[in-house]
């Protein structure tokens, strides 16, 4: 798939085939999440993205992904009520995050508090189950109440506790709002983090299992993956996206953004995956949820600007295979349910860590730490030169 979009780079002293993107190479086998690019279909270990979105919550999605099976009713309570005891978070992280810049990125604050999880935590019993099931509990447990702590803390107050009477999604929006949502808005969200919870290889999933083969500890596979979800290629893009959409300010205005975008080669974020040639079967879901969102709240009027964009995009970019993604519409419903923008990223990484967990278990499963080759490309082997005879380094 997209032989068009990356040369091959063949290297002939070696005969090795260099991918750019590693695009098309498989690194792994696994049996978390199956991708049809060409028909625009995911399903989370076999069950279809509709059906988990439709029927499942988050936690019961997070249980099949790193378990491999669906919870049974007594499983499924035992693991919420595990995942609920251990949301608070130490009074040290606390006192840690106030002391981070109130100006730094949230993606930021929270690849440092995951981090430092592994300091409370015995890294070196990765092979007890009863270590990686407290361990998948706490990351779970934890990573929301870490990023509403940061959002607290930055405004100038304390975090808020979390709340045993809210279940999971309901309880991270008030902790970030202050206020007990809607349970239609604390449904939809729970219905983001499933859709969001894992797909694949994607560079975050990759960087968490190349972390994970070291027999590192989990938070310092979560941590590694945080940081890679924070660049504006991958998770980063949902920030983007709504800038993008204020910047067209109007539906009228779409087709001359995009003339203007191809003509100077600029990416239309939102748009375009390695994995899709059609519309991203998640951005479909993103879609109909910002509508249930907008009939029960009201519009934002950026979504007509979002549709305008989509509909003058499919004629310019659709002949490339280039659809909207997962982050083209997931800005939007956090919009209308209070999220500030610069937690759409965190808001991704808080689902993110079931999938990057699942993964992390199954990396130790089949263990082999990654260790991949290069094509030299630098200097022939040179003598040693001494200060006074070298002449001046240019571009350095
Ligand atoms: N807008 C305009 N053109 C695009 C876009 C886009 N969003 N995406 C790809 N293209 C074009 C490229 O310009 C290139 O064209 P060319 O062959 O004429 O030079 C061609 O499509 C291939 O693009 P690549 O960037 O090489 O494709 P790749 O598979 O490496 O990248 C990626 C995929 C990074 C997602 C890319 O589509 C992109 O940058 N999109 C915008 C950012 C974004 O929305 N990221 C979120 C992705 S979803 C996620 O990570 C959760």
């Amino acid at each position: 798939m997209g032989q068009d979009r990356s040369a091959d780079i063949h290297h002939e002293r070696s005969g090795i085939v260099f991918r750019p993107g590693l695009e098309g190479v498989p690194v792994t086998q696994s049996a978390i999440c199956d991708i049809d690019g060409l028909q625009g279909r995911l399903a989370y270990r076999g069950y279809p993205l509709e059906e988990m979105a439709a029927h499942s919550t988050f936690l019961e999605t997070t249980y099949l992904l790193i378990w491999g099976e669906l919870p049974s009713p007594q499983e499924l309570r035992d693991f919420e009520a595990e995942v609920q005891m251990h949301r608070r978070v130490s009074f040290r992280v606390r006192d840690m995050m106030k002391c981070f810049p109130a100006t730094g990125h949230p993606m930021d604050a929270l690849q440092s508090s995951a981090a430092s999880l592994g300091l409370f935590y015995s890294r070196r019993a990765i092979d007890d189950p009863q270590y990686v099931y407290d361990a998948v509990v706490r990351l779970i447990a934890k990573i929301p109440t870490m990023v509403a702590a940061f959002q607290l803390i930055r405004k100038g107050q304390d975090p808020i506790q979390p709340r045993d009477d809210l279940a999971y999604s309901a309880n991270f929006l008030y902790m970030l709002t202050e206020r007990e949502p809607d349970p239609l808005a604390a449904r939809i969200f729970d219905r983001c983090l499933i859709l969001h919870a894992e797909h694949s290889l994607n560079a975050s999933t990759f960087s968490a299992r190349v972390t994970a083969s070291t027999l590192t500890d989990p938070y310092a596979v979560v941590a590694s993956a945080v940081g890679t979800l924070a660049g504006p290629l991958h998770g980063g893009a949902n920030e983007d996206v709504l800038a993008m959409l204020e910047e067209i300010g109007h539906p009228d205005r779409a087709a001359a953004f995009l003339e203007e975008a191809m003509a100077t080669k600029r990416k239309v974020m939102g748009f375009g995956h390695r994995e899709y040639r059609v519309k991203d079967p998640r951005a479909v879901i993103l879609q109909s949820l910002a509508e249930e969102m907008f009939a029960r709240f009201g519009k934002d009027e950026m979504y007509d600007v979002a549709r305008a964009v989509e509909h003058e995009a499919a004629t310019r970019l659709g002949p490339k295979g280039i659809y909207p993604n997962v982050d083209f519409y997931s800005g939007l419903v956090y919009r209308k349910l209070g999220i500030p923008r610069d937690l759409f990223t965190p808001v991704f990484a808080i689902s993110r860590v079931a999938g990057w967990l699942a993964h992390w278990r199954e990396q130790l499963g089949a263990n082999r730490i990654f260790r991949p080759s290069q094509i030299y490309t630098g200097a022939k082997a040179r003598s040693w030169i001494h200060g006074e005879d070298r002449a001046p380094a240019t571009g350095a």
